[in-house]
Order: structure tokens, then sequence, then C-alpha cells
């Protein structure tokens, strides 16, 4: 069960009781509302005593400080003046969030001497407060440590009342609301990528791509029976070892001009990978249920843009299909035939995502003829072993949405690194016996998959993210505590932002 925390933004405030959260630049030797919460000068003392120098995110924590009203004050570090980047805002967020702990109310003082604070970086850290307060632990029916049990009334989540202190309280204010946007599409998308296989299903994560409805989101939901229709027979050929049906869920934020050319993001969702006929072998496997982040990611990303308004018309696509061994399961040697007409030859079924993505990207581009498409997708154990958990890797025909989008990764710490195409990796999927085989080998497979991807792209701009090792089994940090990351929702929230909003 996440924290909750109920967020107002002040100009001022009377202190009486509860948690104090002050902000210190390193090398300063007074930290924020120093008047308010420190009358006796008891940071500087205690500062002292524990060696704490103000660097960034680390803290200082005085309980029942002498003659201030607070019952306790955390001080957090900002490192040197002007180093503070955006990101920074939200990480200072995530850990006075992780103080909160066994406390009812919190008061942050934000205006830090030295430090320049506005609203963007108040609407930041509010940000940062929200993401580090998620947590999946709604099957946990036993053993809460006892901070979790601090955290809760009654077995219930509790709500923690923040205020945070800033000369900006308006603007702030106003800030904030795209702030409980981005980290409701963020928290949604690390709850999907989180919900274990048998509660979500193909269905039932089309079902929750429908509940966007209720943000203004439009959403069709396509069957097995339309999507035979349309001829998708690379999408419908993995779904078919499984008793779960797939879906294909299309989704419209119409918030830019009426008839202005969209642009389309593509999700990979194989709810669980076992890897059909060739099947995986058993170690990890269970991380599989996250093979469907490309798709949460994108549900995450609409949910962001539309509780938001952003002044963009965005399309979101996903391909909903668990890939299973079975009687009915696809083989290794099997033809399919994709809606663009192009045959596939199966080599191996556990190159199940590139198959999927294949008539989604086809069909998003036939349909809406989008300026230019995103597809996110856990799509290779390669980009692990290439680039760790440390970038996603980016592929793209277009320098321009590649260069915007590792801009944007740098700004929001979703970082990319662009990797090569060509027509010699082009060349390693060729199919003796069709247009295409599905699986290049053992070399360069993150590329040969991206390549696989493009022949599906025509000449529209586009890009595929490789997020294997970003969007699941995440190391925790300031903003994030979360097995499923969410990666990507924050970096492409802020690409429409700063590229095709207005
Ligand atoms: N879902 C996997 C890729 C993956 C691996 C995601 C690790 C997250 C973490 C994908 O469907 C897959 O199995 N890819 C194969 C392709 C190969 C058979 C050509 C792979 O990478 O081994
Ligand atoms: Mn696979
Ligand atoms: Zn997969």
């Amino acid at each position: 069960m996440s924290t909750l925390f109920d967020i107002a933004f002040a100009k001022s405030a009377s202190l009486d009781g509860g948690l104090v959260v002050q902000l210190k630049l390193s090398g300063d030797t007074k930290a924020a509302g120093a008047a308010e919460a420190d009358p006796a000068d008891i940071v500087t003392r205690a500062a002292g005593i524990a060696k704490f120098k103000g660097k960034a995110f680390s803290t200082l924590d005085i309980l029942a400080p002498e003659g201030s009203a607070a019952d306790r004050l955390v001080v957090i570090g900002l490192g040197k003046a002007g180093s503070m980047e955006a990101l920074d805002w939200l990480k200072v967020g995530g850990t006075a969030a992780a103080a909160v702990k066994s406390a009812e109310k919190l008061t942050v003082f934000l205006d830090a001497p030295g430090a320049s604070v506005g609203a963007a970086e108040a609407a930041g850290f509010a940000l940062g407060m929200l993401l580090r307060a998620y947590s999946f632990d709604q099957y946990k029916t036993k053993k809460k440590d006892d901070d979790e049990k601090d955290n809760q009334k009654n077995g219930k989540e509790k709500t923690v009342k923040v205020t945070i202190v800033t000369a900006e309280a308006a603007s702030a204010k106003k800030a904030f609301a795209e702030s409980e946007a981005i980290a409701g599409g963020v928290n949604l998308a690390r709850e999907l990528v989180n919900l274990p296989p048998n509660i979500l299903g193909p269905v039932e994560f089309a079902d929750k791509a429908k509940a966007l409805e209720t943000l203004g989101v439009e959403v069709e939901i396509l069957t097995e029976t339309e999507m035979t229709t349309l001829g998708m027979g690379a999408l419908l050929g993995v779904a078919q070892g499984s008793v779960r049906p797939p879906r294909l869920a299309v989704m419209q934020w119409k918030g830019g001009k009426a008839g202005e050319q969209p642009i389309a993001f593509i999700g990979k969702g194989v709810v669980f990978d076992t890897g059909g006929i060739s099947i995986k072998p058993g170690a990890g496997m269970e991380d599989m249920k996250g093979d469907m982040g490309g798709a949460a990611a994108v549900a995450g990303l609409m949910h962001a843009l539309a509780a938001r308004k952003a002044k963009a018309n965005v399309i979101g696509i996903l391909g909903l299909v668990e890939n299973m061994p079975d009687g009915n399961a696809q083989r290794p040697g099997d033809i399919v035939t994709s809606m663009s007409g192009q045959t596939i030859e199966i080599i191996n079924t556990d190159a199940e995502g590139r198959l999927v993505l294949a008539d989604a990207l086809y069909y998003c581009n036939e349909r809406f003829k989008p300026r230019f498409m995103i597809n996110l997708a856990t799509l290779t154990g390669a980009i692990v072993v290439a680039l760790g958990n440390i970038h996603a890797g980016l592929f793209s025909n277009d320098d321009t949405l590649a260069t915007e989008l590792a801009g944007v990764g740098e700004v929001t710490g979703e970082k990319l690194w662009r990797m090569p195409l060509g027509k010699e990796y082009d060349k390693l999927i060729d199919s003796r016996f069709a247009d295409m085989k599905n699986s290049g080998g053992r070399q360069a497979g993150s590329i040969t998959a991206a390549q696989f991807l493009k022949r599906y792209v025509g000449d529209t701009p586009w890009a595929h993210l490789d997020i294997a090792a970003t969007a699941l089994n995440s190391p925790s940090n300031e903003i994030n505590q979360s097995w499923g990351s969410g990666f990507g929702v924050r970096l492409l929230d802020e690409l429409v932002r700063a590229h095709y909003e207005g």
C-alpha cells in the first residue's frame, strides 16, 4: 500500500508538531525556514556533530528539536549552489517522502537560501514525493514491517497532510496539477508491470486501457475476430498458443487542433512470455510478467497526457497477447502472413514481440498516417547485455526524432543510447522460405529485432525503444522503489511537452 500524500502549497506555515523538512546547500550555514523551525540554530549544531555537509540528497535527522514546535526536523542536502537540475528536485522530493515514516503531518520549507526555487522546482519536488510513495504490496497480507505498520491506520493506508512552504505558492499549486497527472501515469505503468500474469491477461489489460475513457481518452478494443478480418497473422500467431484471447487497444487523445496529424505510441504488451514452443529456461521466467512494459508505458503516457490535457493529438496502441506453449501454439518453421502482406518464417517462437509489433505498427500507420511512430518494447535480452539498465536502446530511421528523444532522456533521467541500423543487418533476417524470418541468430540480436520492425513502418519517421533492461527489475533510487519502473512515461510526456504541443 502506498502512502497517500495530500499536498498543499502555502506562503507560510505555523508549526504545531509533525515532521518538518528543510533544505540546505552544501557550504551554506543556514537551512530553509530556519526562523520557524530551528530557533536555537539547532541545525548548525546538529550538522556539526553528525558531520552533515549538505551533500545532494543526504539527510540530517533531528528528533524533538529543543525550542522548536516541530516533532522532528529533517534537513535534506542540495549539494553545491547552482548544481540542481530539474530531475534533482524530484530526487529531493523523493528523499523527503522517504523520511515521513510515522508522521501524519509534514511541513516542507522549500526556499533554501541560495537555491532558486520557483514553481517548476516546487512541482518537481511534489512529483518526486508522489513517485517515491508508490509501492506494490497489495498481495502481502502478513508480515508488514514496522514502518509500514506506522504508515497505516486500522490496516488502511494513511493520508499524510503535506504543506509545502514557498514564496511561489500560487504558481506552484498550478504546476502541481501537472505533477499529479504525470505521477498518475508513471504509477499506472508501474502497477501494470507489477501485477501478476494470472491477474493481468490481455482482456484485463484492455479493460485498464478502457478505463482511461474517464479522462477523456477515446478507446476502442479490437477482438480476435476483428484482428482476423484485418489479417493480423503475425500478432495472432503468437496469441494462438494461449487460452486467453488477444486484444488490440486503440486509444486516441484529441487535445490538439482538429484535423491536425497525430503522433503515435505503440507498446508491446506480452502479458507473459514463456517463449512458446521455443520455451525459455525456468530460472527467472517469472520476470516475463513484465514483458508488457512497453504497453504499460504507453497506457501510462496516455493517462498523463489526458490528465494534464496536453495540447496534442496522440494515438496509443497496445498489442496485448500471451505467449504460451500449447497443442495449438505456433511452431518454428511456421510461416505467417502479417497485415502488411509480408510473410514471416518463424525461427524461434520466443522472438514474439516483433511479431506483435509488426501488425500493431502497420495498422497504426495505415489508419492514422501519424507524424511519427514511437514503439516501446521489452524486446531483446541482447539489449540487457549491451547497455545494462543504464540506457534503453534507441533505434530510429529519423535523426531529428532520435535527437529529440535522446535530449529529453537526459532531462528526465530515462537515458537512451542510439544503436545502428543498416542494410548489412537487415540482410540477416532474410529468409529462405518467406519474406523474412523472425530471428537473425545470435549476432546483433537487438539490431536485427529493430530491422524487423523497420520493415513495417514504411517511410514514416519512427523510433524503437528497447526497454527490456529498464522497464523491469529496477534498482531502487530516490524516486522509485518499485520493480516495474514506469520507464518511458516521463520521457515521452517530456517529448510531447517540449516538441509537439501548441
Ligand atoms: N521478452 C523477451 C526479451 C526480454 C528479455 C525482456 C529479458 C525482458 C528481459 C523477448 O521476447 C525474447 O525472448 N527475446 C529473445 C529473442 C531471440 C529468441 C531472438 C531474446 O532476446 O533472447
Ligand atoms: Mn520472447
Ligand atoms: Zn517477449
